[in-house]
């Protein structure tokens, strides 16, 4: 039985997490399944719930600057970029502090430790009141969409997890920006929610890591969870469609050819919100075409500017070829 919970249940929440158990909660981006991320059989839960084939390493959610810094070294362009976009959508990848109570589970065994900050109110409530950091990988079955609403997290996870902070929907809609400061100079890992323009007017340049098109390449990826096909809905789907074949529906951005089923993630092209409604947009998609005999998803063309560098990603690895 998964417990379906209020933001009134919020200290429940904790005692579930001070006990080991999962709980998925809310954050700006996307909906997290949590575990305290210092006690390991807990995080090993994690990987069991979400099915996932290797321990790629979790996000650690901190509630306060000075927690995230008494696990990780702060070299002065984290501080910077803490300052700046903490609390937000900003994973920053560090080196791990001696006596870090982290389990190495949740880095996968790691000298590096991925930490972030999120703004959602409820969620920095969960993690204060669980007094330990929160490990949280997105709270989706491996290889599916990350979820955006409770009722995305029931479908995947209910039955698997202990319970479900209902949040409200997640405003951000895809998942923070992960940029690694563990090397000699800064490397993005996965655009996301704050944009690369955002963190370079802050920063300066910034190193891009390259996505390898063969599957076989993947193992020498620095961060596992790059995998191409990632992000994926139950249809296939193909990306920069200008016009629709009979049996696709369509994910449309701004004015949109004819389709008998389509999804608008933005009709004035505004890509904040496309990327809000990105993931709500596939799981409406999967459920709703094969009743109409629809087999694809045709994704018009997104600007790869800004947030939509993030939701490129997120296409591009949906239409990535299947393992
Ligand atoms: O918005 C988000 O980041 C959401 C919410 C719940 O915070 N979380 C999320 O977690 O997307 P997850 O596990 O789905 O993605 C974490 C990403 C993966 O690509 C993983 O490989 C990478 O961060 N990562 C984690 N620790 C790392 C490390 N030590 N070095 C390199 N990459 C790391
Ligand atoms: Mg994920």
């Amino acid at each position: 039985m998964t417990e379906l919970l209020t933001p009134a249940d919020i200290p429940y929440a904790a005692e579930l997490l001070r006990a080991g158990k999962l709980v998925a909660f809310g954050t700006e981006t996307v909906y997290g399944l949590g575990a305290d991320a210092a006690n390991p059989q807990a995080v090993a839960a994690i990987f069991e719930a979400k099915g996932r084939p290797h321990f790629n390493p979790l996000i650690c959610h901190y509630a306060s600057v000075e927690d995230v810094f008494a696990h990780v070294t702060a070299p002065g362009v984290a501080m910077v970029l803490a300052a700046r976009f903490w609390p937000g959508p900003l994973t920053l990848v560090l080196p791990r502090r001696p006596g870090c109570p982290v389990a190495q589970l949740a880095g996968a065994g790691l000298a590096t430790l991925a930490v972030r900050i999120p703004s959602h109110p409820i969620a920095l409530a969960l993690i204060e009141a669980a007094q330990s950091p929160v490990a949280a990988p997105s709270a989706n079955r491996s290889g599916r969409i990350s979820p955006t609403t409770a009722a995305h997290v029931r479908s995947q996870l209910g039955g698997r997890i202990a319970a479900i902070l209902d949040s409200g929907p997640c405003r951000v809609g895809v998942e923070s920006t992960v940029l690694d400061l563990s090397g000699p100079s800064p490397v993005l890992l996965r655009p996301g929610g704050i944009s690369v323009e955002a963190l370079e007017s802050a920063i300066g340049p910034i190193g891009r890591q390259i996505v390898p098109q063969e599957a076989e390449a993947s193992r020498t990826l620095r961060s596992p969870g790059l995998l191409l096909s990632h992000y994926a809905p139950l249809l296939p789907l193909r990306m920069n469609a200008t016009a629709t074949e009979p049996d696709e529906a369509l994910l449309a951005f701004g004015p949109a050819p004819p389709a008998v089923l389509s999804f608008q993630l933005s009709v004035s092209e505004n890509l904040a919100e496309a990327a809000s409604r990105l993931f709500e947009g596939l799981h409406w998609l999967d459920a709703n075409a094969p009743a109409k005999n629809l087999r694809w998803i045709a994704a018009m063309p997104i600007p790869a500017m800004g947030l939509g560098l993030a939701i490129n990603d997120r296409l591009a690895r949906a239409a990535a070829p299947r393992a």
